[in-house]
């Protein structure tokens, strides 16, 4: 398969929908994105690297980063880690606070943002260091040793972060978080302003199109554990629009507002691509249009 070939004619169908949407606005240094920008990359299982558009540009990685932290903590503590958050989509908004009182603060799955706090959480409780556990990991699946955070970023969204602190919050009056909310916060706005282009995302979720095994061939993850994380991107990682991401692209995905989704096809490839203006859900506008064109052309997806 001409890889290079289905790319370009991927530009080439979305460019209709580029600029649609609307960039996120309720983090102030995302608003300020060029929203015209289009860029997806592919990278195979093997190491080759394929990508159109501004591939090489990094953007803000922000929810997406929730698949590495989850990969992260689930290598460490196995199923112990399902006792404090679900893997149920929420058919809710990823910042929505509702489901929590009623489950008695356990989200409903690890993609949400009560979710990734509780990741992040353990994340620290276990590493001690959840940032830099982070940045390494990412640095070197991706091969690319400056990938860093964006303290502009992360300062913007603590200043306007209140939904966050009050999940946190809220999920530790319920005794479901075990670090200081202060803290949590923290880290979790850190892990949320990483700055990566589609080329090093494709290539940094190369492991879960590996069945587990990292780019140097070592295992982060058991094939289980990795068939569990795409099950759950596949259920949860767009949020309240999975049903929909499911049946038009039909793979393992994984969104963040600041126009990014990372797909998997196991035994083939990661995919990433990025598109600031987003849907009412969150999701990027071009970047569900090109991924849905990319299986539609191609065929490759898992069903
Ligand atoms: O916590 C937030 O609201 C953002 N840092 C991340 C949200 C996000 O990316 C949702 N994804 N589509």
């Amino acid at each position: 398969m001409d890889y290079q070939e289905l790319l370009n004619q991927v530009l080439e169908e979305v460019r209709p929908v580029l600029g649609q949407g609307k960039v996120a606005s309720y983090i102030p240094a995302l608003a300020r994105v060029d929203p015209g920008q289009f860029g997806m990359a592919l990278a195979t299982v093997d190491g080759e690297l394929f990508g159109v558009g501004d591939w090489r540009t990094p953007f803000s990685i922000q929810s997406i980063s929730k698949v590495f932290t989850l990969a992260l903590v689930l290598a460490r503590d196995g199923d112990a880690l399902w006792r404090r958050v679900g893997k149920e989509p929420s058919g809710n908004p990823f910042n929505s606070l509702v489901q929590l009182e009623y489950e008695h603060g356990i989200p409903r799955n690890p993609f949400i943002n009560a979710g990734a706090l509780v990741i992040t959480d353990r994340l620290s409780s276990l590493t001690g260091d959840a940032r830099g556990v982070l940045r390494e990991f990412l640095r070197a699946e991706s091969g690319n040793p400056s990938v860093d955070f964006d303290p502009v970023v992360a300062a913007s969204e603590a200043e306007h972060g209140h939904r966050n602190a009050a999940l946190a919050h809220f999920m530790a009056g319920y005794g479901n978080i075990e670090n200081p909310v202060p803290n949590v916060l923290e880290h979790y706005f850190w892990q949320c302003s990483l700055a990566m282009s589609c080329a090093d995302l494709a290539r940094a979720c190369g492991f879960l199109a590996r069945h587990g095994r990292r780019v140097s061939g070592e295992r982060l993850l058991t094939r289980s554990q990795a068939k569990q994380v795409n099950a759950i991107m596949l259920t949860c990682g767009t949020y309240d629009a999975a049903g929909e991401f499911a049946y038009r692209v039909g793979l393992p995905g994984k969104s963040g507002v600041g126009g990014g989704i990372v797909a998997i096809i196991p035994n083939r490839c990661g995919l990433c691509v990025w598109s600031p203006g987003l849907d009412a859900r969150g999701n990027s506008v071009a970047g569900v249009e090109a991924l849905d064109r990319f299986t539609t052309l191609t065929g490759l997806s898992v069903f």
